[in-house]
């Protein structure tokens, strides 16, 4: 079966649905035209706006635009009344804004998971995933640090569901998406055309992965039909180093080395040796599941039913640094011009 066939008559609510990651999910899930409702929910009438001219999909007789914000729970009640599946995808994600503006990352990347969380057990959604990102294992900057509260938030949803048995909710984690808005790419291909003489690397050792958008939302469906309760989807994904990136954008440019910025780090971790003792390995996946059930046999083996993975090597921690998948200057030059 299509991973897409489980969205079929199923109304669906993307938090963010004008974002990145929203737009190309629902162009996706409006294309298949197997959903009944899709429901975009975000703040900014004007994107909403963008979103409808940008591509004729976007006035599908199945799309619903909803303002609202994530941090108002009457609001998301008022959303998700006869909703089946939510992406939760809208976040504060810029490093440095964050470190300057902590409580309102706190307020829209943490309250707001939990307002979700509310507001779904009250209105009977079936499932939930939520969107996470490297920088939430073992944070070292605020926005990091409040992804992994909501991804706390998230996985401990699960326990306040009772005997009903849903919502479920789940996190999909991976690391820097391709091209997306505010990222790297971007910043650097208008440091180019307005004929910068180096490009600005903040370290030459530094490494990322990297996903596309394409990839992101077909493994956001695909995990929608593993999801039980409480796990980490994470993909296996390729790496990169920063330099090599540079050279593929403007080959031959200089590089001015400025040092690694206040909360970034020189090599991301999709998880962690301590999370390896709660994680399964599929042939393209990991998934980190609740520590409930690595520690008990009878809950895990239950758990088990149905899926094929085995457990992570033990002590092993996926890191952009250690990777086995590298993405090389030609193959990056391909991705990005
Ligand atoms: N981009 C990456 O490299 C990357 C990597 C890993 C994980 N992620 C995660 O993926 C998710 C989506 O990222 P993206 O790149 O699509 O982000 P994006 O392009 O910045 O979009 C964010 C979306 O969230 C909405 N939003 C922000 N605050 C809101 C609030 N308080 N209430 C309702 N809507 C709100 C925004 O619309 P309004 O401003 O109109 O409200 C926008 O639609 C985020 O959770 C991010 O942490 C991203």
């Amino acid at each position: 079966m299509d991973p897409i066939e489980i969205f079929k008559d199923k109304t669906v609510l993307i938090t963010g649905g004008t974002g990145s990651f929203g737009r190309v999910l629902a162009k996706k899930l409006l294309e298949s035209d197997l959903c009944k409702k899709v429901i975009i929910f975000s703040r900014d009438e004007w994107k909403q706006w963008e979103m409808r001219q940008s591509d004729p999909i976007f006035n599908h007789s199945k799309i619903r635009y909803f303002l609202g914000d994530i941090r108002d729970k009457s609001r998301l009640e008022r959303a998700f009344n006869e909703v089946h599946y939510i992406v939760h995808a809208a976040a504060l994600k810029q490093v440095p804004a964050a470190e300057y503006n902590p409580t309102e990352f706190v307020k829209t990347n943490v309250i707001g998971a939990m307002n979700i969380i509310d507001a779904a057990i009250e209105c009977g959604v079936q499932k939930i995933i939520a969107l996470s990102t490297d920088k939430a294992v073992n944070p070292v900057n605020l926005y990091g640090a409040t992804k992994l509260c909501s991804d706390k938030i998230f996985v401990a949803g699960n326990v306040y569901v009772g005997a009903r048995g849903f919502p479920k909710f789940g996190i999909v984690r991976y690391g820097n998406v391709l091209d997306s808005r505010g990222s790297i790419i971007p910043f650097w291909r208008k440091m180019i055309q307005d004929g910068a003489k180096a490009l600005p690397i903040t370290d030459p050792l530094m490494t990322r992965f990297w996903i596309t958008l394409d990839h992101a939302v077909n493994f956001v469906i695909e995990s929608f039909s593993h999801l039980n309760g409480g796990e980490i989807f994470i993909p296996k994904i390729p790496s990169m180093k920063i330099v090599d990136l540079a050279e593929a954008l403007a080959p031959g440019l200089p590089h001015s080395i400025i040092g690694i910025r206040e909360g970034e780090k020189l090599h991301e971790l999709l998880f962690s040796q301590e999370d390896s003792r709660h994680t399964l390995e599929f042939d393209n996946y990991y998934v980190v599941i609740p520590e409930i059930y690595s520690a008990n046999p009878e809950l895990l083996k239950k758990f088990m039913v149905g899926r094929e993975g085995k457990m992570a090597t033990k002590n092993f921690a996926y890191t952009s640094d250690s990777n086995k998948h590298w993405l090389s200057i030609p193959k990056l030059r391909e991705l990005v011009t």
